[in-house]
């Protein structure tokens, strides 16, 4: 299978695309290194410097390379930032994408998996949320990812696009070759690690006042590798339905923004000092999955189920890449 995975040089991309050419596929990687490094592209896949909005360069690669499936992962992911550049969110996270799927159907390729996220739920009434919990996004990035999952839906019934979204909780963690180096870093446990290593001087813990617990929010955290492999699996089961699909990918387990620390003050052994900030707009209290479906339809199972395993993987990758893919 040739697979075009886009946002094939961040974080989650390299890694679902090194799987990707472990299991015997030929991976095209477009990326327009707005967040991404070519450093974390294996050498094994192609490398293509190019912009989700530039017809030209998705025609061509399609054409050029005999895409079957397309991976789709570029998009802005910052929640905080979605809040403030609304319009930049939807025009990379919706038109852009809209842009890939025309260029997809005028050249044949009739297959999607799709990166989508938790972030389409909002606050949810029920924990942990399936599939066909309410749908009501409570920031502009999950709002976007919701939009596109729709605009799937309609590709799917007029041009017989098949699609599968996932639906992927807090990933973290690391493979052996490439972890996660996103500039800023919004993603609570790489901040803790470089808050461990020295690099930031503490956490900024945004709100104490949620209605859970300990006061701090609760999210399910899940290993890079289950998701990577989840691809895997979706890849294998797109012929096997005649609408659009959605599955949730979660470990299950919910940690408090203190608990997850408190793991990695064990993990690495450094003191990791907090700071309380005001909550942020957009962030719901608590969001935990329910995978069961995903279970169930792809055979898919949890390999790294504990948060201390997710912690050590992304620890050990940065401690041997300190300053990340500036090496
Ligand atoms: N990290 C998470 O916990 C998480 C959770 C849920 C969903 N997701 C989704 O998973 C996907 C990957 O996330 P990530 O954490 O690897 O983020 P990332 O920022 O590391 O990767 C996204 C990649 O897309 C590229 N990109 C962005 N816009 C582009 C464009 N217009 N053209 C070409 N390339 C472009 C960036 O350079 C980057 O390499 C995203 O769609 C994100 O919304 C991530």
């Amino acid at each position: 299978m040739t697979v075009l995975v886009t946002g094939g040089a961040g974080y989650i991309g390299s890694i679902v695309t090194e799987e990707l050419v472990n299991s015997g596929n030929h991976v095209v990687v477009l990326d327009n290194l707005s967040q991404g490094h070519q450093t974390a592209v294996v050498p094994e896949a192609v490398f293509i410097k190019g912009d989700l909005c530039d017809q030209e360069i998705l025609h061509n690669t399609l054409q050029k390379y005999g895409v079957d499936v397309v991976m789709h992962l570029a998009a802005d992911k910052s929640v905080e930032n979605s809040m403030i550049e609304p319009g930049k969110f939807f025009w990379n996270n919706v038109a852009c994408g809209i842009n890939l799927l025309d260029c997809m159907v005028k050249n044949g390729v009739m297959s999607m998996v799709f990166s989508s996220s938790a972030a389409v739920y909002g606050q949810p009434k029920e924990i942990p949320i399936t599939e066909d919990a309410p749908l009501d996004p409570v920031n502009v990035y999950g709002e976007s990812k919701l939009i596109f999952e729709r605009i799937l839906r309609w590709y799917g019934e007029i041009h017989g696009l098949k699609s599968i979204s996932l639906r992927y909780f807090n990933v973290a963690g690391a493979s052996k070759r490439f972890g996660s180096d996103c500039r800023p870093e919004t993603n609570l446990i790489p901040i803790i690690i470089e808050v461990a290593l020295g690099q930031r001087k503490y956490l900024s813990v945004f709100g104490d006042d949620y209605d859970t617990e300990d006061g701090t929010c609760i999210r399910d955290y899940i290993h890079v590798l289950d998701i990577a492999r989840a691809h895997i699996l979706a890849l294998n089961h797109l012929d096997a339905y005649t609408s659009t699909k959605v599955f949730n990918f979660g470990s299950g387990d919910g940690y408090s923004v203190l608990e997850v620390v408190e793991e990695a003050r064990k993990v690495t052994g450094a003191t990791i000092p907090i700071d309380f900030c005001p909550r942020r707009p957009g962030d719901p209290p608590k969001l935990v999955a329910s995978s069961d479906l995903a279970k169930k339809n792809l055979g898919w199972r949890l390999e790294y189920p504990r948060l201390e395993q997710i912690i050590k993987s992304a620890w050990l990758w940065r401690k041997e890449h300190p300053t990340g893919y500036d090496y």
